[in-house]
């Protein structure tokens, strides 16, 4: 199975090797679009070294290195363009989230899509992953009744990564709805079986990370150490988690400002589905240790469902028998399950076998509803979220 890559980087090498190649051993990495080939060589397998291809242009490897799927895992602002590209040929091909960065940006890839044969696989592995995948199961049984409302929470212990990583440059991911809440705003739409048509948000900026400490500041330059609860060794000693080696500075300028542009805090969201149902969605980005928690809690007037992905369990409340279910999750899988779930289907789509479980649409229809978030926790008012296929 020859697969074609733009962007071999951290996350899709990772998809490749761990995920695709644990269910299908023959994939083979052909062909590589990426400027830095050191190191895109560099986290490819053994199996792949030799023969892989580096190409100057996506048409130029379509053409000439017969694929049978194409993979694209740049940074966020480059997923559109480069899909617009790939929609042109007729192989399938998986995407990372979020599909696009900008108004601009989505309109185009929707469009792009709207007469292609190219069947796209969006990198959503929580709408896929097998604890939402059951609630779904049990919404559809009438567990709940009609679902009427749903309260959706991120609490993300590893959220220093947006303020000391590459994430923190706001010009490429264009803060963290679109970054974080894209898979949040998706799993929310699958489970309640109706997309979001309006949204009020909040969002805090700089109350916690950012500041004045200058650019380019990184602990290995910094005097504070002692006491900054970021350095190495205070990240190690309380066992705090993030990056253990020298980082550029939470607290830096570099991070932007509330003006000029910067990643939250935290960001919340009161959202409408077009079935009338409503519900609620929190991130936090400052939680630390054992405080994560991501998951649902989605009630009706018979029942109400609560899952948590970082717990792997399910509790089924049925409000007018006196029985409460807890269901138990399987250990050990990459993003909750939901990364194997969704190489499994892209496989069974490059096959014919299946058709996508997280269609071009799905990616599109989220970042419509980040993009009408984000205005809204901005200019402070209601904002009505553009539909697919409007
Ligand atoms: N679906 C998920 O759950 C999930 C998880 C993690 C990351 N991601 C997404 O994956 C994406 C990549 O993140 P990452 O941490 O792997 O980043 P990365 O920096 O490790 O990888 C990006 C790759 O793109 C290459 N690149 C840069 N410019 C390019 C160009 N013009 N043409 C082709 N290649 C180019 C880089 O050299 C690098 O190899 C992000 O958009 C992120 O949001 C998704």
């Amino acid at each position: 199975m020859r697969f074609g890559v733009i962007g071999h980087g951290g996350r899709i090498s990772h998809v490749i090797k761990y995920e695709l190649r644990r269910l299908e051993p023959a994939v083979r990495v052909v062909g590589i679009v990426d400027p830095d080939e050191a190191g895109a060589r560099a986290r490819l397998d053994e199996c792949d070294r030799q023969d892989v291809v580096f190409y100057g242009s996506v048409d130029e490897m379509m053409r000439q290195a017969n694929l049978d799927a194409v993979l694209i895992g740049t940074r966020c602002n480059l997923h559109t363009p480069f899909a617009i590209e790939v929609a042109k040929y007729d192989v399938p091909l998986f995407l990372e989230k979020p599909v696009s960065t900008s108004m601009e940006q989505a309109v185009a890839l929707e469009r792009a899509f709207e007469q292609s044969r190219c069947q796209v696989v969006v990198s959503f592995p929580l709408r896929v992953s097998p604890l939402c995948g059951l609630c779904r199961q049990y919404i559809e049984e009438g567990a709940v009744g009609s679902p009427e409302h749903i309260l959706a929470v991120n609490y993300v212990p590893y959220g220093t990564c947006y303020f000391d990583g590459h994430y923190r440059d706001y010009a490429v991911t264009q803060g963290l709805f679109l970054q974080k809440a894209t898979h949040d705003f998706d799993y929310m739409m699958y489970l309640m079986g109706a997309p979001i048509v309006k949204v009020a948000a909040m969002a805090s900026w700089g109350r916690v990370f950012g500041g004045k400490r200058p650019a380019g500041l990184t602990c290995d330059r910094c005097e504070e150490t002692a006491t900054c609860l970021e350095s190495p060794e205070n990240r190690r000693r309380n066992l705090s988690g993030g990056g253990d080696q020298s980082h550029p500075c939470l607290f830096s300028e570099e991070i932007g400002t509330p003006e000029s542009g910067m990643n939250e805090d935290s960001s919340s969201a009161l959202v409408e589905f077009a079935n009338g149902a409503r519900g609620v969605y929190t991130q936090v980005f400052y939680s630390r240790r054992d405080s994560g928690t991501r998951g649902a809690t989605v009630s009706g007037y018979l029942g109400t469902l609560s899952f948590d992905w970082y717990t792997n369990a399910l509790k089924r409340v049925r409000h007018h028998a006196p029985f409460t279910d807890r269901v138990a999750g399987g250990e050990g899988l990459g993003h909750f399950g939901g990364d194997t779930a969704l190489a499994e289907n892209f496989l069974q789509v490059i096959r014919g076998h299946a058709p996508s479980r997280t269609p071009i649409q799905t990616g599109v229809q989220s970042v419509y509803t980040c993009l009408a978030a984000r205005e809204s926790a901005h200019e402070g008012r209601f904002v009505a979220v553009r539909q697919v296929g409007a």
